[in-house]
């Protein structure tokens, strides 16, 4: 085993200094690029199979299928599988003129979740009368409610959208960042999508990762200057911080655009807080390439990757950070090549990467996929839906939200919690936050067909639940 890991990774060291030429990104370097990553990549594939076709005889595979197994634990109340039956109401009474001129369609699920008016709103964006309140802690006392309104220690809405949260190891606290939206939906123009004003980056503190305290937004939008980035006419979305050890800062990066998404950027900011403020530094389109929706991945070993879409989010691009955290190094690949997907969360399990994505539809739901990597820089092979229960629609639009961050339990090495946005297109500060439990173990349930029908990588599920909360002694630090 530690041969064959061995044996690959000097395979891996060889081809990328064959190909040292193809890592350096260049989006305005035309299709030369491409190919040459492409072929890499390729090239990469067939290796890694020979490698493991050679060295391993079948009975090894199998044992190594057991090992991973085993090393699963379960959470039967998690991993039950809770349906959801809501019903599609019928048509409301038209007149026959009506009828005539526009004939009736029939509506699917995802049309009713979109229609601000539809009967059964409510099931997507309960009332306010349901809110999670951590200060009341009656039975509901840490409990999840996936679309219910959310409120924060002193009784008002979270405010933290497309977020993502931080460990701060320094004072024992999770952080969570996200978009701040709490003013008017509005549209820039005809064709322009709902829209914000930038209010700048929302952060909560929490020791249990359920009663979250507001700390205030800790970078905050330009009111006057229109040239800046941060004017409130702009965009900020997706805001992700980790922390340096070296630097001791608490770097955040997000996606920066105008108000027709043609900037495509990420912007740096920089806090020796975690709680900021935050200074903001520049933006710049990664390795030369348009940049959207997009995080960032801190690995164990200190090194941290930027995420994107590119190409009009035709495919992703990985790539690693500067030292310092502040800006991108000149290795990055193109992985999903040619999938169109978005909304990217990554997070890594016994040494494998995975990622959960979403397709690009704007503001309406659409079907999560996984993907998984043995090196961060890819190959990444695209596994498959990893929703469970619920009904057929709710799997596939991801319970009608959008992936937007993965957190790992601690104490629990297969146990994440999988973070997601219920958007409101019709008033987005009232869009809803989805945590779910997200497993990794079990195998893949169709073998792909490229590893001899032995799955490499352990299925990756996420399980609905109306209500949840995490397992009892789940946080050590307490
Ligand atoms: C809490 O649960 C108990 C027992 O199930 C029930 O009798 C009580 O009404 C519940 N309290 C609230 C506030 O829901
Ligand atoms: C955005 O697009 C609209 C419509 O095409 C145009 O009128 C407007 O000037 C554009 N704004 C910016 C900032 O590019």
């Amino acid at each position: 085993m530690l041969n064959y890991l061995g044996d690959k990774k000097d395979e891996r060291m060889k081809m990328r200094n064959r190909y040292r030429k193809s890592t350096a990104l260049r989006c305005d370097a035309g299709s030369r690029c491409l190919i040459s990553v492409v072929i890499g990549s390729l090239m990469g594939c067939i290796l890694l199979l020979n490698l493991y076709s050679a060295i391993r005889p079948a009975d090894e595979i199998g044992q190594h299928i057991h090992l991973r197994t085993s090393h699963h634990l379960h959470f039967p109340e998690l991993e039950e599988v809770e349906e959801e039956n809501i019903q599609i109401p019928p048509p409301r009474k038209r007149s026959p003129r009506a009828t005539k001129r526009r004939p009736k369609k029939t509506t699917t699920l995802i049309d009713e979740f979109l229609d601000e008016d539809s009967q059964i709103r409510h099931k997507f964006f309960p009332d306010q009368k349901t809110s999670i309140d951590p200060m009341i802690t009656g039975n509901d006392s840490m409990f999840y409610y996936p679309g219910r309104v959310w409120l924060d220690t002193e009784g008002n809405p979270i405010q933290a959208h497309g977020g993502g949260v931080l460990f701060d190891e320094r004072s024992e606290t999770y952080y969570w960042y996200g978009e701040y939206k709490d003013g008017p939906t509005y549209h820039a123009h005809k064709k322009g999508a709902a829209r914000v004003d930038i209010i700048g980056v929302g952060c909560y503190s929490s020791k249990d990762l359920w009663t979250w305290k507001n700390e205030g937004i800790v970078l905050t939008a330009e009111e006057t200057d229109e040239t800046h980035d941060l004017h409130k006419s702009n965009v900020l979305e997706r805001p992700k911080v980790i922390y340096n050890s070296r630097t001791r800062k608490y770097v955040m990066w997000m996606h920066i655009d105008d108000v027709n998404y043609t900037k495509a950027s990420v912007g740096v900011a920089i806090s020796d807080y975690p709680t900021g403020p935050f200074d903001y530094l520049y933006s710049k389109r990664p390795h030369g390439c348009d940049s959207r929706d997009m995080t960032i991945f801190k690995d164990d070993d200190g090194t941290a990757y930027l995420i994107y879409s590119s190409e009009d989010n035709s495919e992703l691009h990985v790539g690693s950070l500067s030292e310092d955290y502040l800006d991108v190094t000149n290795v990055a690949r193109r992985i999903l090549i040619g999938q169109h997907r978005e909304a990217p969360a990554l997070f890594k399990h016994q040494g494998t990467y995975y990622m959960v994505t979403s397709g690009c539809t704007g503001w309406a739901p659409n079907e999560a996929l996984t993907h998984a990597a043995e090196s961060i820089m890819g190959p990444w092979e695209t596994m498959g839906n990893p929703c469970m229960g619920g009904n057929k629609m709710f799997r596939l639009a991801t319970f009608f939200s959008q992936s937007t961050f993965v957190l790992p339990v601690p104490s629990y090495p297969n146990l994440f919690i999988f973070m997601a946005d219920r958007w409101n297109p019709a008033d987005l500060r009232d869009s809803r936050y989805l945590w779910l439990p997200l497993m990794v173990g079990g195998l893949v349930d169709e073998p792909l067909d490229y590893n001899f029908g032995f799955p490499l990588w352990s299925r990756v599920s996420i399980y609905w639940h109306r209500k949840w909360r995490l397992p009892q002694g789940w946080n050590s630090l307490k």
